[in-house]
């Protein structure tokens, strides 16, 4: 229950601030809870259907068999040569798996080596959870077989997996343009190094209006990088911790892409993302004091591969965590988040308990 209200709290007063909050978070529990202290059987009943729901939910939800995983994937593994002309050639086209939810759209940058490892763990943890759609973006190579049951984009043409990965990078967010702009709300760029917090990330991305033209991540000013044809006063969101750009944003860039793809002043891709969105969406990387420890991005940590723990403050706030290169880790992460959510969850079944309790003295 801490980890779940002080969290939510802190994140108001910054990040959320910053992005202008729009007012429409109502704590459901707290108004269940208020209606139903008057009210008689017909009400217990109910929660007990609430609370017999919490009970299935708490012992399934570490360990339910995806239905996604088994289901076909219409992602077309054949490469087809040359460069999109007007939109997208037939034969390109999104995966069929699709949650029946359309919030959030993630497109992670992979490459094909790591296909059956990074790509697999993301997909077997947080990737799953995802309110909307979750594709992964690499070269096609008939030799790296996509693992069955998980939605990879191998047909852009143009994308290989050469790094710095600016062209993926920058096509990625035209096919996510083409493809899915009406149909979701957040457009998120991420690695395939990277943990989400998807609930945490939910719930903020609730509380914050798509409309509004919206570049959010952890922020860095462009005086620290190339800073050609961009001011001082700009920044940019690192790449690492992940890019999250409002429905707004996308497109208001998405017909510029192949000039800001011409145009590059750098090596760095997070850097060319964010040049680009200012030029042509106005808007700069989003900065709050608060942003390191939401999209946490621990560079100690690099040259291991992964994030070795997260100091107590940080467990509250954050939402992304990177880098996390092992596949073990992604696990390590998954199981750790799970065990604080179902905390929450029987915290919460706990209390609805009492209310029964209260309310069946009562009768
Ligand atoms: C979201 O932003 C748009 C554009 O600024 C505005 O028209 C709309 O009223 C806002 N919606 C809410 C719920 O604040
Ligand atoms: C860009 O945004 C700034 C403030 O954020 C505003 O003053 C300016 O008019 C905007 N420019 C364009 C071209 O929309």
């Amino acid at each position: 229950m801490t980890e779940r209200r002080s969290g939510h709290n802190k994140l108001k007063p910054s990040l959320l601030d910053a992005v202008s909050r729009s007012s429409k978070t109502a704590e459901k529990m707290t108004r269940f809870g208020i209606r139903m202290s008057r009210k008689t059987r017909q009400t217990v009943s109910f929660i007990s259907g609430v609370v017999i729901g919490f009970w299935i939910m708490l012992t399934i939800m570490t360990h339910v068999p995806d239905k996604d995983m088994t289901s076909p994937v219409s992602s077309t593994s054949e490469w087809t040569p040359g460069v999109p002309k007007e939109g997208w050639q037939a034969g390109y086209g999104p995966t069929s798996l699709e949650s029946n939810q359309k919030h959030i759209y993630i497109g992670v940058m992979t490459a094909r080596k790591y296909l059956n490892s990074r790509v697999v763990a993301v997909y077997e943890t947080w990737g799953k959870q995802v309110p909307g759609k979750v594709e992964f973006f690499s070269a096609y190579d008939p030799k790296h077989r996509t693992p069955r049951g998980i939605p990879v984009v191998t047909n852009i043409p143009g994308i290989d997996d050469t790094y710095p990965p600016q062209k993926k990078s920058f096509l990625m967010l035209k096919y996510m343009h083409d493809f899915y702009i009406d149909k979701y709300e957040w457009f998120i760029r991420a690695d395939d190094d990277v943990y989400i917090r998807v609930d945490k990330l939910q719930k903020f991305l609730r509380s914050v209006n798509s409309s509004k033209p919206l570049y959010i991540g952890q922020s860095e000013s462009s005086q620290k990088n190339e800073r050609l044809s961009m001011s001082s006063s700009d920044s940019f969101c690192l790449g690492g911790p992940g890019v999250i750009l409002s429905r707004e944003t996308l497109r208001r860039i998405a017909p510029h892409i192949s000039h800001c793809l011409k145009n590059m002043y750098s090596k760095h891709e997070d850097v060319e993302i964010g040049r680009c969105i200012k030029r042509f969406a106005n808007v700069s990387c989003t900065r709050a004091s608060d942003t390191e420890r939401i999209f946490f991005n621990d560079l100690k940590c690099y040259k291991k591969g992964s994030v070795q723990h997260l100091y107590p403050g940080l467990v509250q706030h954050v939402i992304t965590v990177h880098p996390n290169k092992g596949p073990k880790d992604q696990y390590k992460f998954y199981t750790y988040f799970s065990a604080l959510r179902l905390e929450v969850l029987q915290q919460r079944m706990l209390e609805l308990f009492r209310t029964i309790d209260k309310m069946t003295n009562e009768l």
